[in-house]
């Protein structure tokens, strides 16, 4: 890829607020300097806005203010004006009904921050899930030179000699629990072990995931996403990237320059390579919307067949981000998929180089934690992309976390007509259920929810855990927590609240699930479903307003991503005219 440098120096878009002699000009740079900030400072050099995530209902980000200091001191270092601006800040562990029906919603405010400001380049601060997919959708929709520092995960989880996988130990302790394996006290005691430092979950849950994919995707510098955040190479990390928004700023690198079609392919291969999140599908659709580039669900199939996972780590392997640190982090993986022909190596990095120049010399220092490609956890680890009657516009399942005897399987469905449903009745030793069924949920999609919870993993009933059975086909039109597990295809589009073939399946049908032939099928006659969709009719409860009402109304299938309809695409960088 080519990359032509703007001429430097020249007139950056804060001048328009700040440089000249104007009562518009007075105003904006007078009201700034009762910070204290000498007026050389407003001289035309690069004002770069640090985005910042940082809340104390965000717990995973709680740790980005001190960060922040520290990209400020390298962006002071390269000659910029660093201001910290707080953003948006969806949290996963909080946001009701779930933190997915406000990552479009951050992407927006994120936007607008951009553009209405005197910003010049970003720092983009993130880290808990959705943090990193709204602030880079946002800053896609602007194209104004933009830069991710995640926090980074917590250290590894210890409890009585096991590690401890952030959710992933959640959801397994839990069916612990309910198969009578674990006592609640010792649940309680684990909590503490979970979350031990500041940072994101220290599985390779969705955090770590798009950490990884804003890095494969050549938005944060080599080697962002795994350094621990407690590790003061984390805070170095912070300061050189400070330092180099501001060459990029000068240079106008941009994330259109970056977010190409080549860098959306790396980023579907290294998902594969490190066994990433379903999550990652539905924000890399949704960021490559806002980019213009043609990604489809088809580009995750096509691409990700043929990709080993290596990365031990939970969930669908043994490790925490911890040691995939210190065994040499994403540029071996990438370096490995670049020496299998498996990335574009040219494409362009926030560093202003290719990828292959900031991996090409990477070195694995620990073989069991990013394995040789013979000991592969499994040999296709891309997502597979389902399709047939049940999914026309198809749906996700991670192969690298799901059950090798349950790839092809063929169960009578039990279906739960809601979230509701299935709480109420999962835990009824009456329900007609074993571990040959296929559990089935309807109405966790964008608008069924609304915002697509992370439900899609549904525990299983406890007379089937206690006969030591683990895992069971599940299917929904919901998504799954990164740090989750099992035989679970997910995303099945069209979803069932807008009258998607998952809306009409009903217990007693018989369900096949094909990995290998990538097929979902509904084995019913084709004349009765066409009936059953001509009979469905939506539910009844319509938005009361406000930004629930513009979700619902505006919200796309998961398929394309889950953006707002209106969103898609590039604004760019311009205000029309000044604020007074
Ligand atoms: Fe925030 Fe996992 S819940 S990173």
């Amino acid at each position: 890829m080519t990359f032509e440098k703007a001429p430097w120096p020249r007139r950056l878009r804060s001048q328009e607020w700040y440089g000249g002699t104007s009562r518009d000009n007075i105003y904006h740079r007078g009201w700034l300097k009762n910070q204290g900030y000498p007026h050389d400072l407003f001289d035309g050099r690069p004002v770069i806005g640090i985005l910042n995530t940082w809340s104390d209902l965000t717990p995973c980000n709680g740790h980005l203010r001190e960060l922040a200091e520290k990209v400020k001191a390298g962006v002071w270092e390269a000659g910029g004006f660093p201001l910290e601006v707080p953003v948006f800040s969806a949290s996963e562990n909080t946001f009701r009904p779930t933190a997915m029906m406000y990552r479009n919603l951050a992407a927006m405010a994120v936007e607008e921050v951009m553009r209405a400001q005197p910003i010049d380049g970003a720092v983009l601060l993130v880290g808990c899930d959705k943090t990193t997919p709204s602030l880079l959708m946002g800053a896609a929709s602007t194209d104004i030179p933009s830069i991710v520092v995640t926090g980074g995960p917590m250290l590894n989880g210890w409890f009585r000699g096991e590690r401890v996988g952030s959710g992933t130990a959640l959801w397994q302790m839990s069916e612990d629990i309910k198969a009578g394996k674990m006592s609640q006290a010792d649940f309680l005691e684990a909590e503490q072990a979970m979350s031990r430092s500041s940072g994101t979950c220290n599985t390779m849950g969705t955090a770590s995931t798009m950490a990884s994919m804003a890095e494969a995707l050549g938005m944060a510098l080599s080697g962002n996403a795994a350094i621990p955040a407690v590790d003061a190479r984390r805070r170095v990390m912070a300061q050189v990237t400070g330092r180099r928004i501001v060459q990029m700023v000068k240079d106008d690198l941009k994330p259109s320059d970056i977010m190409t079609k080549a860098a959306f392919e790396n980023a579907i291969r290294c998902n594969g390579a490190i066994g990433g999140s379903t999550n990652a599908v539905i924000h890399l659709l949704a960021m490559a919307g806002r980019c213009g580039v043609d990604l489809s669900l088809d580009d995750w199939d096509r691409l990700g067949r043929d990709v080993p996972t290596v990365v031990n780590l939970m969930p669908s392997g043994k490790y925490l981000m911890e040691e995939f640190f210190y065994a040499g982090g994403l540029p071996v993986v990438l370096k490995r998929l670049g020496e299998a022909g498996m990335l574009n190596r040219d494409a362009l990095t926030v560093s202003g180089g290719t990828v292959w120049e900031e991996v090409k010399d990477a070195v694995n220092w620990n073989e069991d934690v990013i394995l040789p490609v013979e000991k592969a956890l499994t040999a296709s680890g891309g997502i597979a992309v389902l399709k047939g009657n049940l999914a026309p516009k198809g749906a996700v399942l991670k192969p690298s976390a799901a059950s090798p005897h349950l790839m092809k399987h063929r169960g009578r469905a039990v279906v739960f007509e809601d979230i509701d449903d299935y709480k109420a009745r999962i835990d009824d030793d009456a329900l007609d259920i074993d571990e040959t069924c296929i559990m089935v949920m309807k109405n966790c999609g964008p608008k069924g929810y609304p915002g697509m919870s992370e439900v899609g993993n549904m525990g299983l009933p406890p007379k089937v855990l206690k006969k030591g059975i683990t895992d069971m086909v599940r299917i929904s039109d919901a998504r799954m927590s990164g740090t989750a597990y099992g035989t679970v295809v997910l995303h099945t589009a069209p979803e069932a609240a807008v009258g998607g073939p998952l809306a009409v399946v009903r217990t007693g049908d018989m369900i096949e699930l094909d990995v290998e032939a990538r097929s979902l099928h509904l084995d019913i006659p084709e004349e009765e479903l066409a009936a059953r969709l001509a009979a469905w009719t939506p539910a009844a409860d319509a938005p009361k307003g406000g930004y629930d009402w513009l979700f619902r109304t505006h919200v796309e299938g998961a398929d394309t991503g889950a953006d707002l309809d209106f969103l898609k695409g590039c604004r760019g960088r311009e205000v029309p005219r000044d604020s007074h």
